[in-house]
């Protein structure tokens, strides 16, 4: 493989198409030296010798699809990413929600899961919120559209930098909610157990997974994935999410995400956390 060569620009726009045709994501040809730190090590494993012949691969082999996918995608997640988030959701979403639903089973979606630490964050949260309230239950959704970082949300192996920075701010729950593995931490069953992992694309429709058929959502988490999408598929995005959220849900936005300039049904309630208007 001639590795001096890099992407020509007829075979980068070629896979620039194939990144919005599977995903939806916007890629600017400003992202050739990313697409080619990803995709060599893909391209040497598979004996294929240039990009021109990797994009033909894509396009013939469906069963390729999925690693492109994992390839293309950028995973970056925190525990507790966007304190202020949290905040919100113990002392004001959590409280209400269970005055206005008692006996109800709360369900929560992250619709961009990533390696799992944004619905580990939540079920942490809710756990500590069904301590005050007995009688409390809740569920949480976790979905993406790579298989390979929702593998790594199911096992709950976590190390480094989110490791360190979950250690620093909640050590009481670190030692509660994780058990120590020779190289950093694992999420404890008692927690896993409220959470269902599932493969979804968010342009399309959401069949929710059992336990979830037929049901819409309570709080939904669309953090940090709506800025790789251009207006066109946000649109589509929001529509999709609409659908299956109850009425009085509440939409989480990541930190630079925004509606301004959509033209959606959603209804400003603070920053980055939005509510269905009356519209169905
Ligand atoms: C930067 S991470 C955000 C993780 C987490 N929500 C957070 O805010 O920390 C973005 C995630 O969106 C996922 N993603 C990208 N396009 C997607 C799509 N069309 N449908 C579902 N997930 C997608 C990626 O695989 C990646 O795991």
């Amino acid at each position: 493989m001639d590795n001096s060569a890099g992407i020509q620009p007829a075979t980068l726009s070629a896979l620039i198409a194939l990144v919005r045709e599977h995903t939806g994501i916007a890629m600017s040809d400003r992202k050739s030296v990313l697409l080619e730190r990803r995709l060599r090590p893909r391209m040497l494993a598979l004996d294929i010798g240039s990009y021109q012949a990797y994009v033909q691969k894509v396009r013939d082999d469906h069963a390729e699809v999925p690693h492109f996918i994992d390839l293309v995608t950028t995973n970056d997640t925190l525990f507790f990413r966007t304190q202020h988030v949290w905040d919100y959701v113990e002392s004001e979403f959590l409280p209400r929600w269970w005055r206005e639903h008692p006996g109800q089973t709360l369900t929560v979606w992250s619709a961009a899961a990533s390696s799992g630490e944004e619905l580990y964050s939540i079920a942490m949260l809710c756990d500590q919120f069904a301590a005050l309230a007995p009688g409390f239950r809740y569920r949480i959704l976790g979905t993406d559209i790579s298989r390979q970082i929702l593998a790594q949300a199911r096992a709950g192996d976590y190390a480094g930098r989110s490791v360190e920075r979950l250690l620093a701010s909640h050590p009481d729950w670190v030692a509660k909610y994780f058990t120590a593995r020779a190289d950093g931490l694992q999420v404890v069953d008692a927690l896993k157990r409220h959470v269902t992992l599932a493969q979804h694309n968010l342009l399309k429709p959401l069949r929710p997974p059992s336990p979830f058929t037929h049901q819409k959502f309570d709080l939904v988490f669309l953090r940090n994935v709506l800025f790789y999408f251009d207006q066109e598929h946000q649109q589509v995005v929001l529509q999709q999410v609409r659908h299956s959220m109850a009425p009085q849900a509440r939409l989480i936005l990541g930190e630079s995400e925004s509606m301004t300039g959509l033209d959606t049904a959603w209804q400003f309630e603070r920053p980055l956390i939005y509510t269905l208007g009356s519209q169905p």
